[in-house]
């Protein structure tokens, strides 16, 4: 219902019709009706596809700020649950909601060729229970606990294997439905901040209250990292007092000094080489919107900076192909772009980084835009502006790209530079749903590694 519900707000649409509860339906893994489906043949993901591509989104409706069930879809769950009866279930199952909009189907459905009677068959030989156990996601070779990467620090993305990302994601899961401890209690997390902040101060801070811990932020003025006092000096200190210190400052060598000289667990919040919790929480955005983030073509469209780095090198552990369209000179350093591409053959994937952001975006999956000036840069900006002309989510991009491609900003934005006022309200835009996944995903790194 929850999925039908974003399908439904996506499009702008006040009202959840029987369409968006169809589609709704067809996301996730391993549940009822998608055994059903893939067990009499079809691929799910590829009938969601067919019948998104059949809803047009009309360019430019803004995204919905929520939609109820119209009194249709309200006729399909009381289907459901007639459905449940007959089968002899005691609960309400994706599996009978799938049977209830079989039941007077829509267009879409008809002319895939699925029936009622096909689902019904299934569902009454009991294939939904023989083929539950192969369909389910492989167990996690990680168990997904909080605790489960306890006294780890956090500085690149490359600290965690793709078996622990899979396991962090499963928490980050668990923790939006509640389903995780108060593993904070009595403990205080330090926020070491050289840098402004709106989500990742706000974001760490919430993660740990909702922990049931503490959080006590210190700016660049309280502090003085190397300046007032060594870093070396000021971890040994933090370490006795709190139980984890978030980071953001500039050089990412101050970061490493900082982490090898704590003894509690260190995270990197953003310094210049990187931002792996974006990039941690811009992955699960896609994993919600995409369902898989294998096989999606990424493009970046701006600087190489902290946050393509860490997007180019967890993209390939996520079996996404990442392109970077940069103009000549903004590239990453070689060494991490060599790295990135030993990841990209590694696990299959592609990596392309060009100075064509037109060529860049053809067929994308997912556009993705930072600003163009970075924190510390600001003395560059005039020249910047110029330089990055055309390196946006714009008309012409968004023209090169796949139809319904997601959009994605780090944040904080500048409208009419990077992005266009228009992309960012448009109902493709996840934006604000990738601000929301800092808070979740944070709090499960801080209920893993504390
Ligand atoms: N995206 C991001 O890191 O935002 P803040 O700079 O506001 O924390």
């Amino acid at each position: 219902m929850l999925w039908a519900q974003v399908e439904a707000m996506r499009r702008g649409e006040e009202y959840v019709e029987r369409e968006h509860l169809l589609l709704g339906l067809l996301h996730g893994e391993g549940t009822g009706a998608i055994r059903l489906l893939e067990g009499i043949g079809y691929a799910p993901e590829e009938l969601r596809l067919r019948v998104a591509g059949l809803l047009v989104i009309e360019p430019g409706k803004p995204r919905a700020e929520s939609s109820t069930l119209a009194p249709g879809a309200r006729q399909i769950v009381e289907q459901a649950r007639r459905e449940t009866e007959a089968t002899g279930h005691d609960f309400v199952g994706t599996e009978h909601l799938l049977l209830a909009l079989l039941h007077d189907a829509p267009s879409s459905v008809v002319e895939s060729g699925l029936t009622y009677d096909a689902v019904a068959q299934a569902l009454s030989s009991g294939m939904a229970d023989a083929l539950a156990e192969e369909a389910l996601p492989p167990s996690p070779k990680i168990p997904a606990r909080p605790g489960f990467l306890r006294g780890r620090h956090f500085l690149s993305v490359l600290d965690l294997s793709g078996d622990e990302v899979e396991a962090l994601f499963e928490l980050v899961r668990e923790i939006k439905l509640g389903q995780v401890a108060k593993v904070g209690v009595g403990k205080t997390a330090a926020l070491l901040f050289d840098k402004p902040s709106l989500r990742t101060r706000v974001s760490f801070q919430v993660a740990m209250t909702r922990l049931g811990g503490a959080s006590l932020f210190l700016s660049r003025e309280e502090v003085g990292l190397g300046q007032r006092e060594p870093v070396k000096d000021v971890a040994r200190v933090l370490s006795r007092m709190v139980e984890a210190v978030v980071i953001r400052t500039f050089s990412h060598d101050a970061v490493v000094e900082f982490a090898n000289f704590s003894d509690v667990p260190v995270i990197n919040a953003l310094d210049d080489y990187e931002h792996p919790c974006q990039a941690l929480a811009d992955f699960y955005t896609i994993r919600e919107h995409r369902v898989q983030t294998q096989g999606q073509k990424l493009v970046f469209l701006g600087d190489g900076n902290n946050v393509a780095v860490s997007l180019m090198l967890l993209a390939p552990t996520m079996g996404t192909h990442f392109t970077l369209a940069c103009p000549p000179g903004y590239e990453p350093p070689v060494a991490v772009v060599k790295h990135a591409r030993e990841l990209a053959t590694r696990y299959g994937t592609q990596l392309e980084i060009t100075n064509d952001p037109i060529l860049a975006a053809d067929d994308a999956d997912i556009l993705y835009a930072d600003v163009w000036t970075s924190m510390g840069q600001e003395e560059e900006s005039k020249k910047r502006l110029e330089d990055f002309a055309g390196f946006a989510i714009n008309e012409k991009t968004l023209r090169e790209a796949k139809e319904d491609a997601l959009i994605l900003h780090c944040l904080p934005a500048h409208r009419g530079e990077e992005i266009t006022d228009d992309a960012m309200e448009s109902s493709q835009s996840a934006v604000f749903d990738q601000a929301e996944n800092r808070l979740h995903v944070q709090q499960a790194l801080l209920a893993a590694v504390l």
